[in-house]
């Protein structure tokens, strides 16, 4: 006997693809049951049969979506009374909105097209929250003609824009809270200071708006558990004093900001799972509906890309030293623009040399024979900026031109902000799922 959950991921043993979506039968792409090794060495060996077809070198995405049901199987078990709505704007892959849809869980758009992104997944209204604090009209009228109710706000003006357009609206008042550990500090855009939150309820009373709640988010990448700790706290004293005010608020919502899924210390999951539930139960009653927008935590681990070397220029420094810089077709303003946009430090690993395959699961070294020397080397994505720079220091062997370089953890906020500058194109995506 299957649960709900096992039943969304059950695999069809008879095709070569994963029936991953119980309810929605629909597929865009195969979904392979390979584990990502086999997927890109497939895909490489693949790619030297058919020498000449256009963009064969292309670089390319693993995306494991057995990876992102671990992931949820996780949160399920470290906390289940707190119920995921995915940050779509992590990363609005389709394959991984479907599954995520297909498991129940909710979503938090950010915009008209993730709503109805999400929507047109099958999923029901009840179950979005357009978490955006300052929305353009034409959207607010988008969630009312469309039934999504529950949505945020963190200042008056965006009362009297909700009043006119959407009086029945749900909604959660977002507060400020400490976000100085975190990486992305989204307090300085969003987020009520705590001293004005009387002032916004009362105006909300006024405007006879329908206040269900409070919302917080500690900061994207968040170093420290106590942060979610002193939020909850936070969160407390703005219920009181919605209640004091003759709200009947129901609904928490502790935000985003958990790490990565291959985090394993420092700041993990668990450490902040310890840390979290118990706050939020110790401080609120069981008929307070708990929610939470992981973004980070679903997709950073299930993604992997595959870049190419397409070029490399040998420098010769003054200490007569001699060092590489090697060119590959993803770049800054490509995948990797999360290096500037979410202060990630990305990791090179060799994936294949002169045609032999070096990736290995369990290496986390650059994959090199063992008195192999290694040089100082740069490496660089393929437009003609000179910010496009990916690591400015890795130890490597030498590389040729044809060498795949791949890069693991690249989930999260990195193909969703990608453009085409200079003409370079997206990576596709190839699906695996690696839940057995
Ligand atoms: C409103 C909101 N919710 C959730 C998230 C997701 O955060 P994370 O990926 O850190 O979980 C973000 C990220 O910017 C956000 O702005």
């Amino acid at each position: 006997m299957h649960t709900e959950l096992e039943t969304a991921v059950l695999l069809d043993q008879a095709t070569p693809q994963t029936k991953l979506f119980n309810k929605q039968p629909l597929q865009d792409k195969p979904v392979y049951t390979r584990s990502v090794k086999q997927v890109i060495k497939d895909k490489l060996d693949a790619m030297s049969t058919q020498k000449w077809e256009l963009d064969q070198e292309n670089a390319f995405f693993v995306g494991d979506l057995g990876e992102v049901y671990r992931q949820h199987l996780r949160w399920k078990a470290l906390l289940p009374r707190i119920e995921p709505f995915f940050a779509v704007k992590s990363n609005p892959d389709p394959m991984v909105v479907k599954l995520l849809a297909s498991l129940g869980i909710g979503f938090d758009c950010a915009s008209k097209s993730e709503i109805q992104q999400v929507l047109s997944s099958g999923v029901e209204s009840s179950r979005i929250i357009y978490a955006n604090p300052c929305k353009q009209a034409s959207f607010i009228r988008f969630a009312a003609q469309n039934n999504v109710a529950r949505m945020t706000f963190d200042n008056a003006e965006e009362l009297y824009k909700i009043k006119k357009l959407y009086p029945n609206a749900e909604l959660l008042v977002r507060i400020l809270t400490d976000d100085s550990k975190s990486l992305c500090q989204l307090g300085l855009k969003f987020g009520a200071p705590l001293d004005t939150v009387k002032d916004l309820l009362q105006t909300a009373k006024e405007l006879n708006l329908n206040v269900v709640g409070v919302s917080f988010h500690v900061g994207s990448g968040c170093l420290d558990e106590n942060s979610f700790a002193d939020a909850v706290v936070r969160a407390r004293w703005a219920f009181d004093q919605g209640e004091a005010m003759g709200f009947k608020f129901n609904m928490l919502d502790v935000g985003g900001g958990f790490p990565s899924g291959d985090v394993t210390d420092g700041i993990t999951f668990e450490k902040i799972a310890a840390v979290l539930g118990p706050a939020v139960d110790a401080m609120f009653p069981s008929d307070v509906r708990v929610i939470a927008e992981p973004g980070r935590y679903y997709v950073a681990s299930a993604f992997t890309v595959c870049t190419h070397v397409i070029g490399r220029r040998t420098v010769v420094t003054e200490e007569n030293e001699t060092q590489y810089m090697y060119y590959v077709n993803d770049g800054m303003y490509g995948s990797f623009n999360c290096i500037l946009f979410d202060h990630q430090v990305v990791h090179p690993k060799v994936l294949s040399r002169g045609g032999n395959l070096t990736f290995d699961d369990k290496n986390d070294d650059i994959a090199i024979n063992g008195d192999e020397r290694t040089f100082n080397s740069s490496i660089w994505g393929p437009t003609c900026d000179s910010i496009d720079c990916l690591a400015k220091e890795a130890n490597l062997p030498v590389l040729n031109d044809g060498d795949w370089i791949y890069w693991e953890n690249m989930g999260a906020y990195t193909i969703c902000a990608a453009s085409k500058f200079n003409g370079f194109k997206q990576p596709e995506v190839i699906y695996t799922n690696t839940f057995e």
